[in-house]
């Protein structure tokens, strides 16, 4: 298979979101270490990163994946994916975010990939997060929050929130509860304003039932490479 061209390269002025996506996608290919195999994201940024990614992909062996819909088009594009047990380390994931504040703590799971996101962060020494400007927020809780949860858990912690002073929500594909990548449920929950994100992520990570919170703050982003009309912005959290 060919290497196909890159994208062009927008230039910074008053670019789209779509735009400042690919801005971001290109900027992270300078985190991918040579030689090593990549953690890989999910979403609409992480799929500017992958379509960049071709052009090094005769300098590393592959990549780890965060979700079947990243595996496919890794693979669609000859970059080969190992499962996430058959690496011990990584040297750096590449991921977007929901929201992402001052300190590199994130929301995720907007693209109900936050189990196997966090599993992937937490086997990697640097979290490199790729985002347009509009993620960046002073405290999270604007954006709704993901939580994968086990289906009869579901009615309780959606009452466990509501006593928090939060909104739960089950996320659909249509008229039917969506499914995740792990065969769980996805609760958004609005209304909640998260200003001690490690707390936060530790109490509701022990309730009976929850998989995974889309707070990422034990796995918060070490840089984050944000896209702004100016160009891109590298903010450093280590
Ligand atoms: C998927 C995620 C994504 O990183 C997050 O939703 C951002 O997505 P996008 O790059 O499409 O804005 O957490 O579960």
């Amino acid at each position: 298979m060919s290497t196909p061209p890159l994208p062009a390269v927008p230039s910074p002025g008053a670019l789209t979101q779509d735009e400042l996506k690919t801005l971001v996608g290109r900027a992270a290919l300078d985190y991918v270490v040579r030689g090593q195999w990549v953690g890989v994201g999910t979403g609409s940024t992480v799929n500017k990163f992958i379509d960049a990614l071709v052009s090094v992909r005769h300098e590393i062996p592959g990549a780890v994946s965060s979700s079947v819909a990243s595996t496919e088009r890794l693979r669609a594009l000859g970059i080969a994916v190992r499962d996430a047990n058959e690496v011990e380390r990584l040297a750096v994931y590449i991921d977007g975010a929901d929201e992402i504040d001052g300190k590199g703590y994130m929301v995720k799971g907007g693209g109900a990939a936050l189990t196997r996101e966090k599993i992937v962060a937490a086997q990697s020494d640097r979290f490199v997060c790729i985002a347009d400007a509009s993620k960046q927020v002073s405290v999270l809780g604007k954006f709704p929050l993901p939580v994968e949860v086990i289906p009869m858990a579901s009615a309780r912690i959606m009452r466990q929130f509501a006593a928090l002073g939060g909104r739960a929500a089950m996320r659909m594909a249509g008229d039917k509860p969506l499914v995740t990548d792990n065969g769980q449920l996805l609760l958004d929950v609005q209304g909640l304003s998260i200003s001690d994100p490690l707390a936060f992520e530790a109490e509701i990570s022990q309730w009976p039932g929850v998989v995974t919170v889309g707070v990422f703050a034990f796995q918060r982003a070490h840089i984050c490479l944000l896209g702004t009309d100016a160009g891109v912005q590298t903010l450093r959290f280590d």
